[in-house]
């Protein structure tokens, strides 16, 4: 079984952004507790990282037909990020949606989620632990 685990824009810089925010782990090391994890729960993960809509839907259109699952961050791309929508919803296959922070704790223009109404869940606001949830949820589907 293989996992997709895609983050958008601006996750790059987890460990030093707004930390009181997104928490201190890298995104390298929530990358390395989900392999982990996947690993023992007999499955693999495929990781990705883009600040650009485009290449995050390159990826999805090519490596979501051999996947059994994908789990996005999608960073601001969740509230506008209708090409990414649209990959996701074409990639036939379930989709959760993980935030680090509570969005809808947050701005105005966090509540919303165009992502949300393709998805298969949510997680919000449990910090990198919402990343292991999603994998175990997909693995245990
Ligand atoms: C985020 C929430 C988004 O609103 C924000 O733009 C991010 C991170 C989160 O993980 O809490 O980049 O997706």
């Amino acid at each position: 079984m293989k996992i997709l685990v895609i983050h958008g824009p601006n996750l790059n810089q987890l460990g030093q952004r707004d930390t009181q925010i997104y928490g201190t782990k890298t995104l390298n090391e929530i990358d390395t507790l989900l392999r982990e994890q996947a690993k023992s729960l007999g499955a693999g993960i495929l990781t990705f990282q883009s600040n650009s809509e485009g290449e995050m839907v390159n990826f999805i259109q090519k490596e979501a037909p051999r996947a059994q699952g994908i789990i996005i961050n999608p960073g601001a791309l969740t509230h506008y990020g209708l090409s990414l929508r649209d990959a996701l919803a074409d990639a036939q296959t379930p989709v959760i949606e993980v935030h680090l922070s509570n969005i809808y704790a947050r701005e105005e223009f966090r509540h919303k989620s165009v992502i949300a109404p393709i998805a298969k869940g949510q997680i919000s606001g449990l910090g990198w632990r919402g990343y292991i949830l999603a994998l175990e949820a997909l693995i245990h589907e």
